[in-house]
């Protein structure tokens, strides 16, 4: 097993990641005195119920997961049912699920009672690799991604790798597009590690989650350097937008890095990583529609955006620039 610390002066995340780690969640939990556990209904019964078992939850809350439940309805249903039963600020909310459930539990235990603890199964690659870790948490707005959110770190996450297994390749191509783009922004020898001919995931995971917990350490609110780790999310976010969710995040993701590597010498490269992983990155659009939704992108700061760059792989930066510059990323609004 490995373990990982996120630290800042104000809270620290301890990050467990091991095979077979699940089984073994009684022992490493401790004693929790009132807790509740928020599932994805899709996962197997059976792993539902041996994580509320292990973490002695009074009540277990399923719900529908993707980006079309990320809504204030769902926020809603969930405070109303916690707060109908009376659970007190002290109540542990243990989340079990991949990215979209880890967005709507941390907006509840940042905002149920105040804020209540709360400890992350992560179920998918993608939330393992990254969105378990950082405190970020969002709903959407009509289908305008994050529009609503807080910070809120999730004090014990525990990684278990053999959790993916099962999974859709669809949504091992939206892990590793997350894993690819920690590797570009900050760790050659990873990247070397995605192209190896059998990757453990555990190392990849860990190794993804190396890049990011010192850029979180430094910037926990996403002021500046945390920008880094939004390579490629730009334009993935205004995709995802566009196209209603019908193209995955890691799809979204993957296309927006290639794009930001246009021109650049390991643009060739990176395609080929995607295509080795079955990562479909020919997405269309409208450039003019897509600019439109790039506007509302949440790093836009009057007439200038925020926008990470890769200089070599594992070197990226973030970079300020005019607003109307972002064009010359789309595909018919050339660079020259
Ligand atoms: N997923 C990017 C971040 O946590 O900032």
């Amino acid at each position: 097993m490995k373990t990982l610390i996120l630290k800042t002066p104000s809270f620290e995340t301890l990050i467990r990641i091991g095979e077979g780690l699940v089984d073994r969640l009684d022992s490493q939990l401790g004693t929790l005195h009132e807790s509740v556990l928020l599932a994805d209904k899709a996962l197997p019964s059976s792993l539902i119920e041996h994580v509320a078992m292990a973490a002695s939850c009074t009540d277990v809350v399923r719900i529908g997961v993707g980006e079309s439940e990320k809504t204030l309805r769902t926020y809603e249903r969930i405070v109303t049912y916690l707060s109908d039963r009376r659970y007190s600020p002290a109540t542990t909310l243990v989340a079990l699920g991949g990215g979209s459930l880890g967005d709507i539990a941390g907006f509840v235990a940042a905002t149920y009672a105040r804020g209540i603890k709360y400890i992350y199964v992560p179920t998918t690659l993608l939330a393992m690799a990254d969105a378990s870790v950082g405190g970020k948490t969002a709903l959407n707005v009509r289908h305008r991604k994050n529009i609503i959110g807080a910070f809120h770190q999730a004090e014990d996450v525990f990684i278990d790798p053999t959790l993916v297994k099962t999974l859709p390749p669809r949504e091992i191509a939206s892990g590793m597009a997350e894993i690819v783009k920690a590797a570009l922004i900050g760790d050659a020898r990873l990247y070397a590690g995605i192209r190896d001919d059998n990757p453990s995931l555990e190392a990849l995971i860990a190794g993804a989650l190396r890049v990011k917990i010192p850029i979180v350490e430094a910037d926990p609110f996403d002021r500046g350097r945390r920008r880094l780790l939004n390579y490629g999310h730009t334009l993935a976010h205004a995709l995802e937008t566009y196209h209603e969710g019908r193209y995955s995040h890691g799809q979204c993701v993957a296309s927006g890095m290639l794009h930001m590597a246009r021109g650049l010498p390991f643009e060739h490269e990176l395609s080929a990583v995607f295509a080795r992983y079955d990562i479909d990155t020919d997405i269309p659009y409208d450039p003019e529609t897509l600019f439109e939704l790039v506007t509302h992108d949440k790093k836009r700061r009057g007439d200038t955006l925020d926008i990470a760059l890769v200089e070599t792989i594992g070197k990226g930066f973030v970079k300020t620039i005019p607003f109307h510059e972002f064009k010359t990323f789309l595909k018919g609004w050339d660079k020259t």
